[in-house]
């Protein structure tokens, strides 16, 4: 079954109904580019079957392996950037207790590096490292990534001299590329336990390989289940093209109509807090996807009510050339009701009885409104509740959905050229052998 939804009915004053179904042609013939693996970049379509072709076996060997970290560690480091952490990283913030720092459990607290190059963050984090047990996945699917490469050379000198060599290399799980790169080499020299990531999935859409699947085993989130979610999606969508019926297809035909109306900003706007990882993720995957040959809808992200405090004020009145999508989850894991108070000098006793939930639910109703006045259009994605189940479905929705845009933007969505350019810039600026003319015509330019 398909728990998500998709409702366009507040962007309908903006774009009608006949504007987005004269994509239906687009989306027929990209679904089955996609699905044949026949349009652009169809070397990186392995995502798009991954889920149905991951076996009951290979989860439970990722499974044991999170369950041997988390026996020796109370703190397990993920270190890797883009995507190889964001996707974990969102799905273990959304179903983690929001306290989980200072929360007493069984399982080990998921900890991130080498996403930045900040000393600062690396200096505290060894501070924490010091003091407590801990075990460590190094993800890169290059295997020669600047930042992580630099925040485990780091994290292993310091784990071999805390454990040992032949423990810190118990302690340690690489997951890269099966032949290729710095990482692979190092992992063999080692005798790392390795997991590959596969050839034909790209960083972003890599949630579903192990580079997302044992962070969020360690963290103790079910995979079995979030994969199950995300075989739901695959099979629906497989059977399914038409924009009336799939919301995959919907989504992907609304935000390129209203992209043809001006509307070149599509903000994320969640309303509950765990949500926000998962946007980062998202804007990660369409970013990268879809922005390029200098097109594309800028993807943002807000969290609500925090926001509104905020960026609403942009939202409301600034430029208008955003539409936005809601991600709005039905029922809260949570219940907290108001209490009265015979006071009453808060004025809130008009509130006693309902949930928080409630209250939540009228701002996005009021924000909506407010927003579709002010000449933003508003897509509002619906789930029944945040459990592993709903988020694989959502991530296989976001995932094809992005495919589907990109193809109709006529771009490759599963390359990534333009992130070379400060790489380049970079490595000429500290020297790196090899980089000596770029060093010569960057150093002109300072
Ligand atoms: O989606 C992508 O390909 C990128 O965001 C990568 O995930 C990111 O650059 C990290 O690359 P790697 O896993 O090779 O270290």
């Amino acid at each position: 079954m398909i728990n998500i939804n998709l409702d366009i009915s507040r962007a309908l004053s903006f774009v009608n109904k006949e504007e987005i179904d004269a994509f239906q042609e687009a989306i027929t013939k990209n679904h089955e580019n996609l699905l044949e693996k026949k349009g652009k970049g169809n070397d990186f379509l392995g995502w798009v079957d991954l889920p149905s072709s991951i076996t009951n076996e290979f989860l439970d060997e990722i499974q044991a392996d999170a369950d041997r970290m988390a026996a020796k560690a109370k703190i397990f480091v993920v270190i890797g950037i883009g995507g190889s952490y964001l996707g974990a990283r969102a799905v273990i913030e959304a179903l983690q207790h929001q306290f989980a720092v200072l929360q007493n459990s069984d399982r080990p607290k998921v900890i991130y590096a080498g996403q930045n190059i900040s000393e600062d963050y690396m200096a505290d984090l060894m501070d924490v490292l010091k003091d407590h047990d801990y075990a460590v996945t190094v993800i890169s699917k290059s295997g020669t990534t600047t930042e992580p490469a630099l925040a485990f050379r780091i994290i292993k000198n310091h784990l071999e001299a805390k454990y040992g060599k032949a423990e810190a290399a118990e302690r340690i799980i690489a997951i890269t590329d099966k032949s290729r790169g710095a990482l692979k080499t190092l992992a063999d020299k080692e005798g790392y336990k390795t997991y590959v990531v596969p050839d034909d999935v790209g960083g972003r859409y890599s949630v579903l390989t192990p580079v997302g699947l044992l962070p969020i085993a360690v963290a103790g989130f079910d995979i079995h289940a979030l994969v199950r979610g995300a075989i739901e999606m695959e099979n629906f969508n497989r059977e399914n093209t038409c924009i009336d019926k799939n919301p995959i297809a919907l989504y992907a035909a609304t935000r390129n109509a209203l992209y043809n109306t001006g509307k070149t900003t599509e903000i994320m706007v969640n309303y509950i807090p765990t949500l926000f990882y998962m946007t980062e993720w998202w804007k990660q995957l369409y970013g990268e996807s879809e922005g390029k040959e200098n097109k594309g809808i800028f993807p943002a992200g807000v969290s609500n009510t925090t926001d509104l405090h905020s960026m609403g004020q942009y939202i409301q009145d600034g430029i208008r050339n955003i539409f936005e999508t809601v991600i709005s989850v039905e029922k809260s894991k949570r219940s907290l009701e108001i209490p009265m108070d015979k006071a009453d000098l808060d004025g809130l006793n008009y509130l006693k009885g309902k949930t928080i939930t409630e209250v939540n639910y009228n701002a996005e109703l009021g924000t909506a409104i407010a927003h579709v006045d002010g000449q933003v259009p508003n897509l509002r994605i619906s789930i029944p509740e945040l459990n592993e189940v709903n988020l694989g479905q959502l991530i296989y929705f976001y995932e094809f959905a992005c495919g589907l845009s990109g193809y109709i933007l006529d771009v490759n969505p599963f390359d990534q050229p333009g992130v070379e350019a400060y790489k380049k810039n970079m490595f000429a600026l500290l020297g790196k052998p090899g980089f000596e003319e770029a060093t010569k015509a960057i150093k002109a330019r300072i």
